[in-house]
């Protein structure tokens, strides 16, 4: 993520009491489908019938683009793929919806659920962001806004982690069955070809696992981080990270490097799945600089390397002629 310029916006008490009215409403208009407990969001009502009438937008909207049945076959590989970026990135998050929705074949779906969603910090909040945010919720039900500042090393990465039991309706550990295998942090300019993805976690092991890109790359077997363009932990870390007093007090810093040193702080994470090279830098739009069996490709700043990438790997192809009668 690049670092946000809010600054121009801390100056301005308009801009701050609309975005707290704006993230009250937030905090309690929309339940989203993934939020399968409702009841830790629910508690920011008294009242059962407002409760009831606001979640019936969310549950009526049809959501097509964002894959979510509503559960999964309790065999099934399950992964939360977090993708981090702003409120002011709309286009963006548009973009990574649908880069992530056509990938969502009957193959992927019989191999892992895989949901995608956004991870968002609800301050700063303007209100032309805010609502963007609000429709896209109830639009796609794929937003997830978390308690914290838009500050790429103020902790963000740690509150993801460490919120998400409570927000998945998981929190108290032992015996509670687990919403996803793994939970992963992706950048908002990296893409992930969810197939190989799914391939590799498969065969990963599900406790006590780090995946990503180890660095320093000549420490293959237990690199001590995972650079933070796409990184993924398996649960029981996950539920780890959100009770280690060891790791609140530590929650700064810069986040790939920073989630690396608790795990090795805490003696976690014995299980490291270095994907290296297989998740890369962007270098060009030649076939040659694409690797045939990529997982993710980073560094997607600018929209023609999105359309790059995406093209190299058929996710664009089909004429744009101009449509006729009878074809879309
Ligand atoms: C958000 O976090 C702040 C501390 O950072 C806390 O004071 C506040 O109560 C939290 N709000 C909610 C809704 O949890
Ligand atoms: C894209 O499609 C072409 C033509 O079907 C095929 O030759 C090529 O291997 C595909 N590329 C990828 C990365 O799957």
């Amino acid at each position: 993520m690049s670092s946000p310029s809010y600054s121009s916006y801390l100056g301005r008490p308009a801009y701050c009491a609309m975005a707290l009215v704006l993230l009250l409403t937030l905090l309690c208009i929309t339940f989203p489908a993934y939020l399968r407990n409702p009841v830790s969001v629910a508690s920011c009502f008294t009242g059962a019938d407002v409760r009831a009438a606001a979640a019936q937008p969310a549950a009526s909207a049809s959501a097509a683009l964002v894959a979510d049945d509503g559960g999964r076959r309790p065999d099934q590989l399950s992964i939360l793929v977090g993708v981090h970026t702003m409120p002011k990135k709309h286009s963006r998050r548009h973009l990574i919806r649908m880069a992530y929705a056509v990938q969502q074949t009957a193959a992927l779906r019989g191999a892992a659920r895989v949901d995608v969603r956004f991870a968002l910090c609800a301050r700063p909040m303007p209100a032309e962001h805010g609502a963007f945010v609000a429709l896209e919720r109830r639009a796609y039900g794929d937003v997830l806004l978390f308690n914290c500042t838009e500050n790429a090393e103020d902790g963000k990465t740690y509150t993801y982690f460490a919120d998400l039991p409570a927000m998945l309706g998981a929190a108290g550990g032992e015996g509670r069955p687990r919403p996803y295998d793994y939970v992963m942090k992706v950048d908002d300019d990296t893409y992930l070809r969810l197939d190989a993805l799914v391939k590799t976690l498969r065969r990963a092991p599900r406790e006590d696992m780090y995946y990503g890109v180890g660095l320093p790359f000549m420490d293959r077997k237990s690199p001590p981080f995972m650079l933070g363009m796409g990184d993924a932990l398996s649960w029981d870390l996950v539920q780890w990270i959100a009770t280690s007093d060891m790791v609140r007090r530590k929650a700064k810093g810069v986040e790939d490097v920073t989630t690396g040193n608790w795990l090795n702080e805490g003696g976690k994470a014995k299980n490291r799945v270095n994907i290296f090279p297989r998740m890369y830098d962007y270098k060009s739009a030649e076939a040659k600089d694409f690797l045939e069996d990529t997982i993710g490709v980073h560094q997607l700043k600018e929209d023609i390397r999105w359309a790059h990438t995406l093209a190299h790997f058929n996710a664009t192809y089909g004429d744009l002629r101009p449509s006729r009668e009878g074809s879309s």
